[in-house]
């Protein structure tokens, strides 16, 4: 028998890194479409160890003092901060990822200038600011429409990574590099085009080195698109500290950063922020601005009581049911799971009798915020029900709770800290998950509805036999 030699794969997703012997449409480790390009082909591994043995590792005791590796620098933004868990750790390498045009650069540019004026008794850090997408005389200009002028910001263009470690890789080199964008950075000893997987792992990984060398702070700017032509920085997660998403709809002024890994604080934290005339301006009460434009009395419309990280947040979720003109109808979801929704509709079907079918149904979160909590199950319901029957809900009213396949609506957790948000907006009332036993509710604490199966939320709202059907 002979053996085959293993063809060198050649053919590598953009978005996640898998390699492939040959093109396929899909991605088999990502599922993603169309994310596979053709790349020059890699070195053939190191065959293992051979010649000269390694240095011996100096182990260190764990119990042995922190070293000033774990020292943060605050930026003084406070949505910031708190994303990043308490400001930026010297020699770690963050990403932050998001939509072209979505204000990831400037943001990036607000914090440097941040950190270049001294805040809360910090000493000023110096940020090098390297833009592979703008002219300099473009970074200028952003940055005197945003108001910022200090010299501790350094900007130069550059795309060459060689040239960018040489500036780095100095003893009285900056405090925060910022990276704009990798996709845009070479290296220039690799063939592949800037912007596919193998340039932007190298450029990355090189400069991560240099930033634990030097113990500054890394920020790398990363785009995510669908097309495929630019790498995703999915496969850039694994090698950062830090991965911080920028998210929300470009029509809308709201961006919400939100952090999906930390390795020095709490992941699915978000910052609000607000795109203005003059930059991203900080929203620190978010629950207001999601609920600014709500309009009481309207049937399919309720507020759900949710925790984004460590902060509780208030969102309206709006409902619409309309007859159908299509065979198979339209669900539509912006915001949240449609298969969550499916999943709510189907329990309202079948242990409550409502009838969706033969109706459309599109469902909203307001503001742009995605929810990802099982928490919002009792809201999506109560709004869909609203939709359904025509009855607004009570004005004052927020919800929580999760719904389980028979219909049962179970606890949540924290249930304090929402019911608490809740009253600080003026919320008078809350639908609750049923519980056992202990009762609570202080003197400020909204006014508490039990809700133990949709049965109840069918009741509260008084949609009895709305279809002539009975309940089972
Ligand atoms: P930008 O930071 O360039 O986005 P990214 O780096 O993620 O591609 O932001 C671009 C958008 O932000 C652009 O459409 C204009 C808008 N913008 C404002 O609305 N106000 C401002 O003060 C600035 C600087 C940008
Ligand atoms: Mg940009």
């Amino acid at each position: 028998m002979t053996t085959v030699a293993k063809a060198v794969a050649s053919y590598v997703c953009q978005s996640c890194g898998a390699s492939y012997g040959r093109w396929t449409g899909r991605c088999e480790a990502c599922g993603e479409w169309n994310t596979i390009t053709e790349e020059a082909p890699r070195e053939a591994a190191p065959k293992g160890l051979t010649g000269k043995p390694g240095r011996k590792l100096e182990f260190v005791d764990l119990t042995a003092q922190a070293t000033e590796e774990s020292e943060r620098r605050v930026t003084g933004i406070a949505e910031f901060d708190r994303v990043t868990g308490g400001g930026l750790v010297r020699g770690s390498a963050l990403l932050i990822g998001g939509d072209p045009g979505i204000g990831k650069s400037t943001l990036l540019l607000q914090v440097a200038a941040a950190i270049g004026s001294p805040n809360a008794g910090l000493a000023a850090g110096h940020t090098a600011y390297i833009s592979g997408e703008e002219s300099v005389a473009q970074v200028r200009l952003r940055a005197s429409r945003l108001g910022i002028g200090t010299p501790a910001v350094h900007l130069a263009a550059a795309t060459n990574v060689r040239d960018i470690i040489a500036s780095l890789d100095r003893a009285d080199g900056p405090d925060i590099a910022v990276i704009d964008s990798i996709q845009t950075m070479y290296i220039d000893s690799l063939d592949s085009a800037p912007g596919t997987v193998a340039q932007v792992r190298a450029s990355a990984a090189e400069l991560i080195r240099v930033a634990k060398r030097r113990g500054f702070a890394l920020l790398l700017v990363g785009h995510v698109t669908k097309e495929g032509l630019i790498a995703g920085p999915r496969v850039l997660e694994h090698m950062v500290d830090t991965v911080l998403y920028f998210e929300g709809e470009r029509g809308h002024q709201f961006r919400i950063l939100r952090s999906v890994k930390n390795r020095f604080g709490p992941t699915d934290e978000i910052g609000v922020f607000e795109m203005t005339d003059a930059g991203l301006v900080e929203v620190a009460n978010p629950s207001e601005l999601f609920l600014a434009e709500r309009r009481g009395n309207v049937s399919g419309s309720a507020v759900f009581a949710g925790i984004e990280g460590t902060r509780p947040v208030l969102v309206e979720i709006q409902a619409l049911v309309s007859p159908s003109s299509l065979g198979t109808p339209r669900r539509a979801v912006v915001g949240w799971d449609s298969g969550r929704l499916a999943m709510v509709m189907a329990v309202l079907e079948a242990r409550c009798g409502l009838a969706f079918a033969g109706n459309d149904v599109y469902l909203n979160v307001a503001g742009g915020l995605r929810i990802t909590e099982p928490a919002a199950d009792l809201a999506v319901a109560a709004a869909l029900v609203s939709a359904l029957s025509g009855i607004a809900m009570p004005e004052n009213l927020v919800s929580f709770g999760e719904v389980g396949l028979s219909g049962e609506v179970r606890e949540v957790s924290q249930r304090d800290q929402r019911l608490k948000e809740a009253a600080k907006l003026g919320f008078t009332a809350a639908l609750v998950p049923a519980r056992r036993g202990r009762r609570e509710g202080g003197s400020d604490s909204p006014q508490l509805h039990e809700i133990g199966h949709l049965h109840d939320l069918v009741e509260f709202l008084g949609v009895e036999d709305a279809r002539g059907r009975r309940r089972p």
